[in-house]
Parts: C-alpha cells; structure tokens; sequence
C-alpha cells in the first residue's frame, strides 16, 4: 500500500503541473478523489487489514485525501485570480463590416438619377442569342464584332435565334424591352457585359454597363441630350459640359460619343490651357458613353412601327463612370479583392 500511495502522489504531481485552466482542474478533481479514483480503491482495502494495520491506514488515507484536496483547491485558485484579471467591462473588438462593392454602389447611384426621370430598371440575361445581340441591333451578318475572337461564343446546340454567347453589351435589353411592350416607355438595364480583351489599366473581360433607352411618338436627340446632361450633372458636378460627337453604331442613327469635360482640370469647360493633366492628357475632355437615336431597323425588328415611334439609346460603362468620379486609375483593382482598396468606398 506504501507503494500505491507514493505512485498516487507521484502521479496527482505530474498532473496538476500539467493542468492549464479550471476544467482540466475538475477532471483531475472526479480522478484523484471520485469514486472509481486510485484513493477509493485504496480505501476499499481497509476492511481486510488487521485491526492494527487498520487505524494506520485509515488515519495515513484520510491526511492522504485531504493533501489532494488541498492541492486541487491551490492550483484551482491560483486559475481563479486569472480569471479575475478578465475585465468583462472592456469594450470589445469592433466588428467588421462588409458593404457593398464600389461598383454596386456607382451602378445604384446612376439607376437611381434615371428612375427619377421616370425611366424603369429592368435586367437582362447574361447568355443572350445571336439576334438579340447582333440580328435584331442591325448588325450586318460580316460585322467584325460577330467574329468568333471577338466574343464570347457558348459550347450549346445552335437554337433559331442563332449561337448562344455572353452578351457583349447591355444592347440586347432594348431588344427584350421592344418585343414585349408598346410604347411609350423608358428604361433603364444595368448588367453584366464580357469582351474577350486583354486585361490591362482600362479593359477587362467583364464588365457592367448601363443602357438606357426610350421610346415614344416624339422621343428625339433634345430629350436624349437633355437626359444625359441632367445625369451628369447629378452624377459628376453640376458645372460639368457635355460635348456630343459624330460616330457610329449599327443599332443608332444619328450615333455620337459623348465627353464630360475633364473633372480634374476643367479644361474643356473653361476652355483654358494649363498644365498638362493626367487624367484627361490635355485634351479637356473624357469620354463617358456612347448614344444615338434608336436606328428604324431596330424598332422594326421588334414589331414597332418606326413612322409613327421614335427612340433614343445611350450606353455607358459603370466601370469606366467609377474610375472617372473616384479617380481611380486601373479597372483591375475593382475585382482584386483587396480590402483595404474596397474599404475607401463604405460610403
Ligand atoms: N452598346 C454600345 C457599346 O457597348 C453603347 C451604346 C448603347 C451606344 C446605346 C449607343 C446606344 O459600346
């Protein structure tokens, strides 16, 4: 038994240096003291000790019990006064919060100036056909756009409506909107658009735009650029210009580019030659979108009659308006997903 007691010692030692918190402490608490523990089995031996053997025993296994005791309680007190040290009234880390991304909240400023012109948001899918993308916009069949390297094609069964491929504008949504309602009508389609461009400061192959377009019995190029104007004065300043240039698209005609004048310099506003600017190289003007009256073709194709119905149609890059506002210099940082970059626009 002498034996037994020294190994007990020996081994309850061990443990409590080992034992780092209150719980390991109750654990060893059920094994040195509780009923199956090596102390109990001691006990039970006493009734087949000789009567003098049996007071030794009883009284060296009862000082035994209290030592274990009292070693659990120090060491369990001595994890107590840490415990104490918590001060539970120290405020806590602050959580971090997500927001939405930069272009989420550019691509619900813009929607939210035209809803306030009346126009309705509506989206349109990712994976469009041949003729909402291309047919019905007026594309010539040998438009170089249609070129397998310049879009994106899908691996799926050719349909009536032609090849299916991811859409590479917001266009086709004028197609979905014409087919379904009669006029008048202004819309607003916000969405997703793939090119297969190489990525640098300024392209990449995915991005948003926003198409607008309406159409009504008198829609004509005054409304269209008292629209344009009303948003980027909203969007941009109110003391931004616009400049409207002749250009080309299957689906607009007339068709012109449009230029704010440059945020940073205002050269184009103020007509002034300063020094030269980064961002709009000198030349006072930044281009924004492109837009046109909506081409006869088109509303054709969509079963509107043309006399009597007439629209406009602008298109512009979300991506592009956000670097322009926030200057921000290269379209990669928007999908990198780098915190510290994202976190300067909670607004
Ligand atoms: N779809 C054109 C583009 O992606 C933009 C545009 C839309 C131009 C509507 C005119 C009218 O470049």
């Amino acid at each position: 038994m002498e034996h037994e007691v020294k190994r007990l010692e020996e081994d309850l030692q061990k443990d409590i240096e080992k034992a780092s918190d209150a719980s390991d402490i109750e654990a060893l608490r059920i094994k040195y003291l509780g009923r199956k523990s090596p102390l109990a089995e001691l006990f039970s031996q006493i009734p087949s000790l000789s009567t003098e053997e049996k007071k030794i025993w009883g009284k060296n296994l009862n000082i035994l019990k209290q030592k274990i005791t009292t070693l659990i309680d120090e060491k369990l007190s001595g994890f107590e006064g840490k415990e104490e040290e918590i001060d539970l009234t120290f405020p806590s880390r602050p959580v971090e919060r997500g927001s939405r991304h930069v272009i989420s909240v550019v691509l619900q400023k813009i929607c939210d100036i035209f809803a306030h012109l009346g126009f309705v948001v509506i989206e349109g899918p990712e994976i469009e056909d041949e003729w909402h993308n291309f047919t019905a916009l007026n594309f010539p069949s040998d438009h170089p756009s249609r070129d397998a390297f310049d879009t994106f094609y899908l691996d799926l069964k050719e349909g009536k409506k032609g090849k299916q491929l991811l859409r590479c504008h917001t266009s086709p949504s004028q197609i979905r909107v014409m087919q379904k309602n009669k006029p008048p009508f202004a819309v607003i389609s916000p969405g997703r658009v793939y090119r297969p461009d190489e990525v640098d400061a300024t392209h990449s192959f995915m991005f948003h735009q926003v198409e607008g377009f309406a159409v009504g019995q008198d829609s004509n190029f005054a409304h269209l650029k008292g629209v344009l104007f009303y948003f980027a004065r909203q969007f941009f300043s109110p003391d931004v210009s616009l400049r409207f240039r002749p250009h080309f698209f299957p689906f607009t005609e007339p068709s012109a580019e449009v230029d704010i004048s440059c945020i940073i310099c205002g050269q184009g506003k103020n007509k002034k030659k300063t020094t030269r600017c980064s961002v709009c190289k000198g030349k006072g003007w930044l281009e924004v979108l492109g837009c046109g009256m909506i081409h006869p073709n088109v509303l054709e194709a969509c079963g509107i009659d043309s006399k009597k119905y007439q629209g406009f149609a602008f298109g512009m890059g979300i991506e592009r308006m956000a670097m322009l506002k926030y200057g921000v210099s290269d379209i990669r940082l928007f999908c990198e997903n780098d915190v510290k970059f994202l976190e300067q626009f909670n607004l």
